[in-house]
């Protein structure tokens, strides 16, 4: 057990960037203490945080009721006697480290000893604040993006000291607060404006040095990367004096490559604001623009790999999830291709006196591997990570080709096995835009094999000599909730959610769902549960024996690995009797009647609005993919599981080469509602 629970936070500084995460915390349900240096200054950021939920109110974000249960979870204070339950401080004060530094004392004097004390600074070492703290092991760092609210990234920073045990609780405190958190080495500038920040300098040096005018650098940078911004305007946004003092402070610590392009100094020196971003667009300059930002990013991405501060994965993730790239630096240098960009580096460190980066030179022609799914051993389980939370850990073929390697090489390892997402999503399904492209080319047989294989995996996953633990700490709908019933165990976070919602879009769940689920919660659960796609958060799930074990996030590894320990689940058997009195309804509801007496109104709800619900959410399937469900679940059910297996395998086509499988597919990409050709209530 942990010696750091965290169920009540506090912020420092109820600024622009205090108050958001002090929004973000008690949107998700926690208590958080907002502290400011007076009443005045608590009271603006208390308002910043009001105006922020009224918009939201309007836009119909929150309901007026949640906007209120998220205020009465905050508490704005100046008086530092209050901080003295909290369990995790969040410094966000004033980017001056004496400031920091008197701040921290002042923690240290109010907060109790185990409570963790993270700093959002986003220019100092953390290191430079442990001599100000008590008990420094707790000290660490946690730098979030604006707006705090809403982006989901947050760069999780231990310094030489911090307890193995106070990182990991930091870690999970950002998972339960719906962040997205990865790893940074105490360096500068962490992971993500190590190479943001000289992206948006090469945009000023290209300017400085007449290669174009802003606005062909804007729109070169645009295509190039795909993003909605390109250097300038993203400094007029966030304020030009910030990227200046970015850049001069890497530029500091780093190297003169880092510092500030001199058309930056020129322009802070002026009484401009703002860069003017009018002007003629010059298409031609486009390769020579392109080229020069290519390469500072692979440059740079490569180098602080090399230096151990970020991994090649979260490196993407935090262009992804922080700055909302469509793809990461490694995506783009593998789609640039590695012997282009070691020419465009190359030239790069020659012009600046730099070195080639390791990772880069060595590199293979086909590409730098990216770990879609990752292992790691820690102590006697071995744990595997879908890496991909901008798509909710989606599966596609390259995903399950990892995931097989890495099953693979647990099987070397031979230990237990914990699964789990990152992001908010454990996993959310399979890759709907390849069935879509499939069913369009007309290549079926590429959709067969990816559910052939997606089978052939979790048939492994279930085999396996030791037991496989789904860590289920977000989503897990479709293929995701398909996986998690094939592990051993399932070990769920408060805020995880399962579904299968296949019937919705016109199939049926493709990967051993409509096999191993009524296996796990009994055919008349697991017939509610496909027939009506609904959603059931962790408690519901526990309660039908869908999952075995509710933690909360600071408990939910130790809780995994417990559970791990336990061995494989050989002795599970299919409950004959409902599980549990408040299911007896839907139990009894969908062990008597069919699909057809259920849609013809037949079946007797007997005035259960649950029933009810669940009668008219059927009426919005495909009736195809539903009457296809219910062969299933009765042709397979007196079935060894494997041949049970083959026959859902084999109805495959069924349902997706129906004309509702391509229109339920395509609508869920199209975000609207699926025009059935056999709609249920036909
Ligand atoms: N703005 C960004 O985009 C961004 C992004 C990541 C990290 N950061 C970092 O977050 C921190 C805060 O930045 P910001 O933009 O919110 O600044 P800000 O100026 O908007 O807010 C700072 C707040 O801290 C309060 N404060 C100052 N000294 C204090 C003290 N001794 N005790 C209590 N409160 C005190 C101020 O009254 C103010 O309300 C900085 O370290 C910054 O580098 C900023």
């Amino acid at each position: 057990m942990s010696s750091y629970s965290i169920k009540k936070f506090a912020v420092i500084g109820a600024g622009n960037m205090g108050s958001g995460i002090a929004q973000k915390i008690a949107t998700e349900g926690f208590e958080c203490v907002l502290v400011d240096l007076n009443d005045e200054q608590v009271a603006r950021g208390m308002g910043i945080i009001r105006n922020l939920l009224d918009q939201g109110v309007e836009r119909k974000v929150f309901r007026p009721k949640q906007a209120e249960a998220i205020l009465s979870r905050l508490h704005g204070t100046s008086d530092w006697s209050e901080l003295a339950d909290v369990d995790l401080v969040i410094e966000a004060v004033f980017e001056d480290v004496d400031v920091k530094r008197s701040v921290f004392g002042r923690l240290s004097e109010h907060c109790k000893p185990n409570a963790i004390l993270a700093t959002n600074t986003s220019s100092f070492y953390v290191k430079e604040l442990v001599s100000a703290v008590t008990n420094p092991e707790r000290l660490i760092g946690l730098h979030y993006f604006f707006h705090p609210a809403k982006n989901r990234l947050v760069e999780v920073i231990g310094h030489d000291g911090t307890d193995p045990e106070a990182f990991r609780a930091a870690w999970a405190s950002q998972e339960a607060i719906g962040k997205t958190p990865i790893f940074s080495k105490d360096a500068p500038g962490f992971v993500v404006n190590r190479y943001f920040v000289p992206w948006v300098n090469e945009g000023v040096r290209l300017l400085g040095e007449g290669v174009a005018n802003i606005a062909t650098i804007e729109w070169a940078a645009k295509k190039a990367f795909g993003v909605g911004m390109g250097p300038f305007e993203l400094m007029n946004v966030t304020g030009v004096p910030i990227s200046m003092h970015a850049a001069n402070s890497l530029g500091a610590s780093l190297h003169p490559f880092y510092a500030p392009g001199q058309a930056l100094v020129d322009f802070c020196a002026t009484d401009e604001r703002n860069w003017n971003l009018e002007g003629e667009v010059d298409e031609s300059k486009y390769d020579a623009i392109a080229d020069r930002m290519f390469a500072v990013t692979f440059y740079v991405a490569c180098q602080l790999v090399d230096e151990g501060v970020g991994s090649v994965e979260d490196t993407d993730i935090g262009a992804r999830v922080g700055l909302r790239w469509p793809t990461g630096p490694f995506e783009l240098l593998n789609r640039v291709g590695v012997p282009r960009a070691q020419a465009l580096v190359q030239a790069l460190v020659t012009v600046h006196g730099l070195d080639m980066p390791k990772m880069l030179s060595h590199a293979h022609e086909t590409g730098v591997k990216i770990e879609l799914v990752s292992l790691c051993t820690e102590g006697d389980v071995a744990h595997i990570r879908f890496n991909q939370p901008s798509t909710m850990n989606a599966l596609d073929k390259n995903v399950l080709m990892q995931f097989d390697s890495k099953l693979t090489l647990d099987q070397a390892v031979g230990k237990p096995l914990v699964i789990g997402g990152s992001g908010k999503a454990f996993v959310a399904g399979a890759d709907i835009k390849f069935f879509v492209d499939g069913l369009k080319r007309d290549d079926y047989p590429s959709i067969a094999e990816f559910a052939a294989y997606g089978q052939k995996l979790f048939l492994e996953l279930n085999g396996k000599e030791h037991a496989t633990v789904a860590r289920a700490h977000g989503l897990a709908l479709g293929g995701g909730a398909e996986m998690a019933i094939a592990c051993d165990w399932i070990c769920a976070s408060p805020k995880s959610a399962f579904g299968f919602p296949e019937t919705s879009i016109g199939i049926f769940p493709g990967l051993g769902g409509t096999q191993r689920l009524p296996r796990r919660v009994g055919m008349p659960i697991a017939k509610y549960l496909i027939y009506t796609g609904q959603i059931l958060d962790a408690k519901s799930a526990l309660q039908i024996g869908l999952i075995d074990a509710v933690a909360s996030f600071d408990e939910l590894d130790a809780t995994c690995e417990e559970w791990a320990l336990k061995g494989p689940s050989k002795s599970r058997v299919a409950p004959e009797q409902c599980p549990s009195e408040d299911w007896q309804p839907v139990w009894d509801f969908f062990s008597q009647y069919s699909v057809d007496d259920i849609l013809s109104g037949e079946a007797d709800a007997l005035g259960n609005p649950l029933l009810e619900k669940a009668a008219s959410k059927m009426a919005h399937k495909s009736y195809h993919a539903l009457k296809l469900a219910e062969n299933l679940f009765l042709e397979g059910a007196h079935m060894d599981i494997e041949r049970a297996l083959e026959l859902e395998a084999r109805d495959l086509d069924k349902a997706f080469l129906h004309a509702d499988g391509l229109e339920g597919l395509s609508a869920m990409l199209e975000r609207r509602r699926p025009a059935f050709q056999q709609p249920a209530f036909a």
